[in-house]
């Protein structure tokens, strides 16, 4: 099992942040925006993990991810030049991939709930067939949509649909198998220059059996594409880890709870951490 982390993009509507700096580096409350996702992918237990990103920001994904070893993960970097689009994350990574199955997360997605990744993702990947996931907004009208049967078929998958098809938006995250990068070759750019994702489903709808799983309202997904929403999602993890004292995607502790690192290599990293509450907080971590 492989993962991706879809970390480029222009940012556009977080200018003039993004200017200098990756959207996925920013910080949400406490840590990087890229700790959320990636700690979604730990808590699936996938440890084979492709970040992607522009050239110059990679130089930063690197300092702060490293190989992966300190989270007990296989991490590898992939440059895309420009943003082209997310199926191209699988020809970049083609031979990253190989003949496994592969997630891929939006870099400024955060999927917070209770049993989410046990719920939605776990069942998912047991079951060996593609799967897209469907998440309810009130208005719709800016994402890709998806309407289905009641057998959660899917009927119809619609960019920015201008007219009424589903109150259920796709989500940025996706489970695909081993022909990802093969289909994914296949595409064509749209109109507005870009390898598109629908294209990517709608292709594997025709080729084979791609399943919707319908994530409820017990789950908070946030994607982080305009000020408010950064500013939203910081409050949020705020209000949960000042509520709880515990942190959410606190990688160290996920990958020391999930044993990917033993004591001794999670007190090395505590020890070798400047003097902080992020260092205090997993002091305490039993
Ligand atoms: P978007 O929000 O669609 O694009 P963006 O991040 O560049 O922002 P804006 O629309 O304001 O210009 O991207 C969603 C996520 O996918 C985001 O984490 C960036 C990532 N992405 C890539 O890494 N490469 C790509 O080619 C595309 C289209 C997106």
């Amino acid at each position: 099992m492989k993962a991706i982390i879809l970390a480029g993009g222009t940012g556009t509507r977080l200018y003039p942040i993004t200017q200098y700096i990756s959207k996925q580096l920013l910080p949400v409350h406490d840590k990087p925006m890229i700790y959320y996702p990636l700690s979604i992918l730990m808590l699936a237990k996938i440890k084979d993990i492709a970040v992607i990103s522009d050239d110059k920001s990679l130089v930063y994904y690197k300092k702060i991810l490293g190989n992966g070893s300190d989270f007990g993960l296989k991490i590898k970097f992939f440059s895309q030049k420009k943003p082209n689009g997310i199926p191209e994350a699988f020809k970049l990574t083609r031979n990253f991939i190989k003949n496994d199955k592969v997630m891929l997360i939006l870099g400024d997605n955060i999927f917070y709930g209770d049993s989410f990744v046990k719920k939605y993702i776990i069942p998912a990947i047991s079951s060996n067939k593609p799967c897209i996931y469907g998440y309810f907004k009130k208005d719709p009208s800016h994402y890709g949509v998806v309407s289905f049967d009641k057998n959660f078929k899917i009927k119809k998958i619609v960019e920015k649909p201008k007219n009424f098809v589903s109150n259920y938006v796709i989500p940025g995250l996706y489970l695909f198998d081993k022909d990802v990068s093969k289909y994914s070759a296949k595409l064509k750019k749209s109109k507005r220059g870009e390898y598109e994702i629908l294209d990517l489903i709608n292709l594997y709808k025709k080729k084979k059996n791609i399943q919707l799983k319908i994530i409820d309202r017990g789950v908070a997904w946030m994607d982080m594409g305009q000020p408010d929403d950064l500013s939203k999602a910081g409050q949020f993890i705020k209000t949960l880890e000042d509520n709880h004292g515990q942190k959410i995607a606190c990688l160290e502790e996920i990958a020391f709870k999930n044993n990917f690192i033993s004591k001794r290599k999670f007190n090395e990293i505590i020890n070798n951490m400047p003097n902080c509450n992020y260092k205090d907080y997993l002091k305490n971590v039993k």
